[in-house]
């Protein structure tokens, strides 16, 4: 099995992930006499071995698909020894550490190896990860399953406390990342591993006084381009949302994107899905600019003007009491905070 080199069908010992549903996935290692239940039932791993990725195959009461691992589809299924960074996270860290094929990169501690999975992916084939971490098992166990993943030609791990001992590198990073929970205490020996010519430094921290602190003795060490952000995922509810029947004349239609919205569609906006009145009332009705085709039975086949609007998409149905169509709607709340990512630069000295 490797992340590292993709093969079509599925072999004894790969690790596969099981897709059942957007929020119902399983990474499972294939042995043969294997069993895994599902919510479809039981899934005999010899049924699977043979198998193309990505095709689907039959449980007793439903199919599920096979998914070649991806550091994404791993993150999501991971086994948790300890918290881990997700994607949203990774995404930033890989871009503004400027990650790529050859890149030097330290880290620590490994944790779960959420991170070290997709910064390998990024640095491949000739760059190098030293991962640290201080928890003795979990540095076992990330170390068996990189090996495991096909991946240990491009990461070192290390069990070691780098803020009592260091990293004991030095010149040999193009990037450090840091999820500790004391990160100040790695920063010299952080910067001492960062390649003479200068390198990007990234510490994650979930505590606004730890990137106080942190902070602090960035700018103390001499790293310039402090800046520290977070990311969070912004979610929209496809809705169904009824507005008062529009009268498609000129006059009338200049109004129709400003129209208040009724108590339906408040009523629908509350709900949790879409009232199955609504699904009902869904139908082919699209605009790709100033002209409508109306498709429900009455006005079937019209064609609406809609002046001084600008392009707007709908798929919905007008009837005699309202018009309802399907968009995107924020939530008035954001939560998922991780952490805050503190990032700086370390110019040639
Ligand atoms: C939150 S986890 C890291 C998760 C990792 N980023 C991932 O994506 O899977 C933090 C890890 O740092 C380790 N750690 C804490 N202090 C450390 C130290 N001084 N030296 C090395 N590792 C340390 C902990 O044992 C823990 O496994």
């Amino acid at each position: 099995m490797s992340f590292n080199k993709y093969h079509k069908k599925v072999k004894e010992n790969d690790t596969v992930i099981l897709y059942l549903g957007y929020d119902n996935m399983h990474a499972i290692k294939i042995k043969r006499g294997s069993v895994f239940q599902t919510k479809y039932g039981a899934l005999r791993h010899s049924d699977v071995i043979g198998t193309t990725y990505g095709n689907r195959v039959q449980c007793p009461k439903g199919y599920l698909y096979i998914l070649y691992p991806t550091p994404e589809l791993w993150t999501s299924n991971l086994p948790h020894r300890t918290q881990i960074l997700y994607s949203t996270d990774i995404s930033v860290v890989s871009y503004q550490l400027d990650l790529k094929p050859g890149s030097v990169v330290v880290e620590s501690g490994t944790g779960s190896a959420s991170l070290s999975h997709s910064i390998i992916r990024s640095i491949l084939p000739n760059g190098h990860l030293y991962t640290f971490e201080f928890h003795k098992e979990r540095a076992q166990k990330a170390e068996e399953e990189l090996k495991d993943h096909g991946l240990s030609d491009y990461v070192t791990v290390t069990h070691k406390d780098v803020c009592k001992f260091g990293f004991d590198l030095e010149d040999v990073a193009d990037a450090v990342f840091l999820d500790l929970p004391v990160p100040w205490d790695a920063l010299p020996s952080a910067k001492k591993a960062l390649k003479k010519l200068g390198g990007r430094i990234c510490s994650f921290s979930p505590c606004i006084e730890q990137v106080q602190k942190t902070c602090a003795c960035l700018a103390e060490l001499g790293f310039e381009e402090i800046s520290t952000m977070e990311c969070l995922v912004r979610n929209y509810d496809v809705r169904t949302i009824n507005l008062p029947n529009p009268e498609f004349s000129k006059e009338n239609s200049k109004s129709l994107p400003q129209q208040k919205s009724t108590k339906s569609e408040q009523e629908d906006m509350d709900s949790d899905s879409p009232s199955e009145s609504a699904e009902k009332s869904l139908q082919c009705g699209k605009s790709g600019g100033k002209k409508i085709t109306i498709c429900n039975s009455k006005d079937k086949g019209q064609t609406a003007e809609v002046l001084d609007t600008p392009e707007w998409d709908y798929i919905g149905k007008k009837t005699a009491a309202n018009f309802s169509f399907k968009s995107g709607v924020s939530f008035g709340k954001m939560p998922g905070h991780t952490g805050y990512l503190t990032f700086a630069t370390l110019y040639p000295l």
